[in-house]
């Protein structure tokens, strides 16, 4: 059977946080990830993500700066639902805003967003963002609730968390894994039909992209800590080819087969 041409490419943000971490675990300005950002560009990402934490663990004030004033492709910020992280993002108005929740003890974003229960502390910043003319991402659990909730909300944009499904893939727990990937594409399906744009990412590597590329109404994904490790055994351009590969390759298995 031919392959039928899709308009609808699968877009690839590059988070470069750690390109941070590592700089920041000796001060100075080595590796910078506006380096990493160009190099991440020119290898074939769609975009570009930052988290600018409270704590300032990875990428700072400065960065975002640089990124704005200097990326040719989209810049995705990455930030709480806080006063400061709002006005931040209201200087520089990114591509989007993509709203997580923050926990200062954490390793990473655990978990999606309190969409359900946080609807009066989010709505505002929702609205303000909007109103500047940024594009809302809320970064939710892969639950019909949480949809719902991002639909009250007004927001542009859900990205669904897919750390649980890399979790079980990583314990090779098959029937788990066939549990997240069925709760993914239903949570995808919901959403697209509600009208939200659907991104999808945390935790992706090489093994497990493949199957969230899949899911066709899910039209971007974000990777980072995973290539930024890669990148330090092969570089970081063959790392994102790869996986830009691999997501491609996902896609027209799909339009193949479908
Ligand atoms: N999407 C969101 C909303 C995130 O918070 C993160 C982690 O910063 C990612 C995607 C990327 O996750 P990872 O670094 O595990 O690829």
């Amino acid at each position: 059977m031919a392959q039928r041409k899709d308009a609808r490419h699968l877009r690839l943000g590059v988070n470069i946080d750690h390109v941070a971490t590592i700089r920041n675990a000796r001060g100075g300005r080595h590796p910078d990830p506006l380096r990493a950002a160009h190099l991440a560009i020119a290898a074939g990402a769609d975009g570009i993500t930052a988290h600018l934490r409270e704590d300032r663990r990875h990428i700072s004030d400065e960065d975002i700066a640089r990124l704005k004033g200097e990326l040719t492709r989209p810049l995705n910020f990455e930030m709480a639902a806080t006063q400061e992280m709002l006005g931040i993002a209201l200087r520089h108005v990114p591509h989007a805003c993509c709203l997580v929740p923050e926990k200062r003890e954490e390793r990473t974003t655990e978990g999606g967003l309190d969409v359900v229960g946080g609807h009066n502390h989010l709505a505002p910043f929702v609205q303000r963002l909007q109103g500047a003319g940024i594009r809302v991402s809320l970064f939710i659990e892969p639950e019909s609730a949480a949809i719902d909730a991002s639909v009250k909300l007004g927001a542009d944009i859900v990205e669904l968390h897919t750390g649980l499904y890399c979790e079980k893939a990583l314990e090779n727990d098959a029937p788990s894994v066939a549990v997240q990937i069925r709760r993914l594409e239903t949570a995808a399906r919901a959403a697209a039909a509600a009208g939200l744009e659907v991104h999808a990412g945390h935790g992706l590597t090489f093994n497990t992209v493949g199957a969230v590329a899949r899911i066709s109404e899910v039209v971007e994904l974000n990777i980072g800590h995973f290539l930024i490790g890669e990148a330090i055994f092969g570089g970081l351009q063959p790392a994102i080819m790869h996986m830009r590969a691999l997501m491609d390759q996902a896609r027209s298995v799909d339009r193949l087969t479908a």
